[in-house]
């Protein structure tokens, strides 16, 4: 069998410097980590990374396809790229992700932007240095977008984007086929990897000082159904609560269908699990949820958040919600409305629907303006900013520990309290990438500002 990472980079190689790639992800975390994942594979092969997209060698998209405009923002950046490339022929482009995993978007880049080298959709990542050497070698551009059975190699290192908080996917895919969404489509059926394998990258992160973990799923409450020796989410979260070190665990998505009491009370007795739940409603109509295959009423997500609050009473709840659903009517958005303002959520993501071809719901029909629309979600944002600037109040005068992430540009710096609510206080840059101890003094409608308290 060819050995293609050394084939390619026999070629590559003439020059005295190792190739250089650059790589930048869209979408969810989960793509992101599929990034590092990928820069990862680059990096044993010989690739240097830079984030100068000048310099590189090789420039690679990993794309989103959730929504047009995830979409029209990739065609975009691609075609800035032909002038790149014409300056300096021996540049290579790939294009990979969800939304390369689509037929339509194969044939919209060999068709509009024939200049790109490879094409390699979410199974094939583990393809990439076969598909380099395959542009290096023959005319045209190398696709894969094949189901490949087997995920990536547990064996590729991938090189994260933060020396403190890492992304550590439980599961690929979705089954749940929500009627809006392409991600069932572009990552195929739910997989979970083994717990054994979880818990070493875990325990290795934790070892290395890693301060945050972010377990990433579709549908994390899936977890472990499949494998042969099945085990739960809330069981997995129990063992990885069980890793020595001074990390705290976050993780993403939770599908309200799924969410047990157990999982709660998991979240609650383990003390690295941060109390915080991401738990998208996307819309509070019955009828709603209903077309768009939710299978749960709003009555049951309701249930779910106060079985959470009867146990920590102000228990912090983020979410998405999808706002101009095909039909949605006044009133079907103003049940979406009356939820958000019962759970009172710390934090909203909403987007207006985006129509996704060969989804369901693609072919139902709309009869709401786009104007509409537009205004349903401001209003919809003009609520959420008042709870949450009123609910923030409730932080004042406590202490939350935050681990700060990044420097503000007047001497303060933010980070992300166990809540998940964005911290700020006045400190030095060494603060970043540590948990500190933050006295709350002020609340905003998008933060808490604080004094970090020592000793
Ligand atoms: N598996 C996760 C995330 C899916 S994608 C989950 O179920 O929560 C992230 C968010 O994008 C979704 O929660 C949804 O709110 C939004 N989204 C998905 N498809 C969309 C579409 N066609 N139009 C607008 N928003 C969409
Ligand atoms: Fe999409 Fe629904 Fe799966 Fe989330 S659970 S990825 S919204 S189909
Ligand atoms: Fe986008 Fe794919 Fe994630 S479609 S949201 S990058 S799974």
């Amino acid at each position: 069998m060819t050995d293609y990472k050394k084939a390619t980079m026999d070629i590559l190689s003439k020059k005295a410097e190792p190739p250089l790639c650059f790589l930048h992800s869209f979408g969810c975390q989960q793509n992101v980590s599929d990034g590092e994942k990928i820069l990862g594979l680059l990096c044993e092969m010989g690739y240097g990374v830079t984030q100068d997209i000048t310099a590189a060698d090789l420039i690679i998209y990993n794309t989103c396809a959730v929504r047009e405009g995830a979409e029209l923002k990739v065609y975009s950046l691609v075609g800035n790229l032909k002038n790149l490339k014409k300056k300096k022929p021996g540049l290579m482009i790939g294009v990979c992700g969800c939304m390369a995993q689509q037929e339509k978007t194969v044939e919209n880049l060999k068709r509009s932007y024939p200049y790109v080298d490879i094409i390699f959709g979410t199974f094939a990542l583990g393809e990439l240095p076969r598909l380099l050497y395959k542009a290096l070698t023959e005319k045209g551009t190398a696709v894969d977008i094949s189901e490949y059975k087997a995920d990536f190699p547990e064996d590729i290192r991938p090189v994260r984007n933060s020396g403190f908080s890492a992304s550590v996917p439980v599961m690929y895919g979705c089954n749940n086929f929500c009627s809006y969404c392409i991600v069932p489509y572009v990552r195929g059926r739910e997989r979970s990897r083994s717990p054994e394998a979880v818990l070493s990258e875990v325990k290795e992160l934790a070892g290395q000082g890693y301060k945050e973990i972010m377990l990433l799923g579709q549908n994390v409450n899936s977890y472990g159904k499949t494998l042969d020796e099945p085990i739960s989410f809330s069981e997995l979260l129990r063992r990885i609560n069980g890793i020595d070190g001074d990390f705290r665990v976050r993780f993403m998505s939770s599908h309200p269908k799924d969410v047990t009491k157990e999982l709660i009370d998991m979240i609650i007795d383990c003390e690295k699990i941060c109390k915080h739940l991401h738990l998208p409603l996307q819309s509070g109509s019955d009828r709603i949820l209903e077309a768009m295959n939710r299978r749960y009423t709003s009555e049951k997500y309701l249930e779910t958040v106060e079985y959470a609050r009867s146990r920590i009473p102000d228990f912090s709840f983020s979410t998405d919600i999808i706002v101009g659903f095909p039909n949605e009517t006044a009133e079907d958005f103003e049940a979406t409305l009356n939820v958000v303002r019962k759970v009172r959520y710390d934090n909203i993501f909403s987007f207006i629907y985006s129509k996704r071809t060969g989804t369901k719901a693609a072919v139902m029909e709309d009869a709401t303006p786009e104007e509409e629309k537009k205004e349903r979600i401001q209003r919809l944002l003009d609520i959420q900013r008042e709870i949450s600037s009123d609910g923030f109040k409730r932080f004042i005068g406590r202490t939350l520990t935050v681990l700060f992430d990044s420097a503000d540009e007047d001497g303060y710096c933010s980070g992300k309290s166990d809540e998940f609510i964005i911290v700020k206080a006045k400190a030095d840059t060494s603060v970043i990438g540590s948990f500190q101890r933050v006295k709350i003094t002020k609340a905003f409608n998008w933060a808490l500002e604080g004094e970090i308290i020592n000793g």
